[in-house]
């Protein structure tokens, strides 16, 4: 069966073994109607009948393009400035005096990786308190990478602008401080200052690939509601992973919902949802 609302058994499978092979993303059995809805369009552009002619596209390709757009439209993507706030706290109290006295003092700059950054909110979240702290701590030398696996989402978190109404910080000087008004047709949106942008690089890196297109070790990883779509085994493929690139004495932040427990990972607990790699 496959009508134009529907999707056979077939070509769901299908799509859902293609999905979690290529980004880990687990639809689970009752994803139907989501998977339809958000590829409908591309199914009627593409003058494709159905979704089993869809999987006959896909199976005929060789490139990755359909898939990553597949992922792209399928993922979800919620954040929001200071999100689960304790770790910007923790950020701002331990983190960033601990690695000031450590690794600033050996001129190194201080890394940190958003990995799973979407529309880049948490990316400027970490800007922000990096500013924050350097004002106080002069100099200090920092460095944050955002990346995310969704197209979509990078060019967001590369423009950098955000409705102001949903911006949520925890005081209005930050809005002077670090964002810049829309006026005219721009009016009630807001655009993250330069002085930000310019310390902050996005890229795509899917969290599964073989190995990061990232050279150094980072002191800080922020890996926040992501773990949630994954299995357990992925989870633990994941951990693994961010652990071998996250520098001795760095520190991991995992979603407040999320949790390693079940994985074997040699992370030392520090607080909800943080972790510091020992050795
Ligand atoms: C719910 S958002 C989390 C955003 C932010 N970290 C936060 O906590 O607010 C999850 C993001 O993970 C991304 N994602 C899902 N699977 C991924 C993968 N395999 N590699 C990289 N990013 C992935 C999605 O595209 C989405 O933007």
């Amino acid at each position: 069966m496959s009508s134009d609302a529907g999707i056979s058994k077939q070509a769901y499978a299908f799509l859902a073994e293609l999905i979690y092979r290529y980004s880990r993303i687990h639809l689970g059995e009752h994803k139907q109607q989501l998977l339809t809805s958000r590829l409908r369009k591309r199914r009627v552009e593409l003058r494709l009948k159905d979704f089993d002619a869809y999987c006959e596209l896909l199976r005929a390709r060789k490139n990755d393009d359909e898939i990553a757009f597949i992922v792209d439209a399928i993922s979800t993507n919620h954040t929001h400035f200071f999100r689960e706030r304790a770790h910007f706290d923790f950020l701002m109290q331990h983190a960033l005096p601990e690695l000031n006295r450590r690794v600033a003092a050996s001129k190194e700059p201080i890394r940190c990786w958003s990995a799973a950054s979407s529309s880049g909110e948490e990316v400027y979240t970490i800007a922000i308190c990096f500013a924050e702290y350097e004002q106080l701590h002069k100099p200090l030398k920092w460095e944050i990478l955002g990346s995310d696996i969704s197209y979509r989402m990078l060019d967001k978190a590369q423009a950098a602008v955000y409705e102001q109404s949903r911006l949520e910080l925890p005081s209005p000087e930050l809005l002077k401080r670090y964002f810049q008004k829309g006026s005219g047709k721009f009016e009630g949106s807001c655009r993250v200052k330069e002085m930000l942008r310019k310390k902050v690089t996005i890229k795509r890196v899917n969290l599964f690939e073989p190995s990061y297109p990232i050279s150094a070790e980072q002191h800080l990883i922020f890996c926040r509601n992501v773990l949630i779509y994954f299995d357990k085994p992925s989870q633990s493929e994941l951990i693994r992973k961010l652990s071998l690139q996250l520098a001795p004495g760095g520190y991991l932040f995992i979603g407040h919902s999320e949790s390693l427990m079940g994985i074997e990972h040699r992370l030392r607990p520090l607080g909800h949802g943080i972790f510091m790699r020992t050795k």
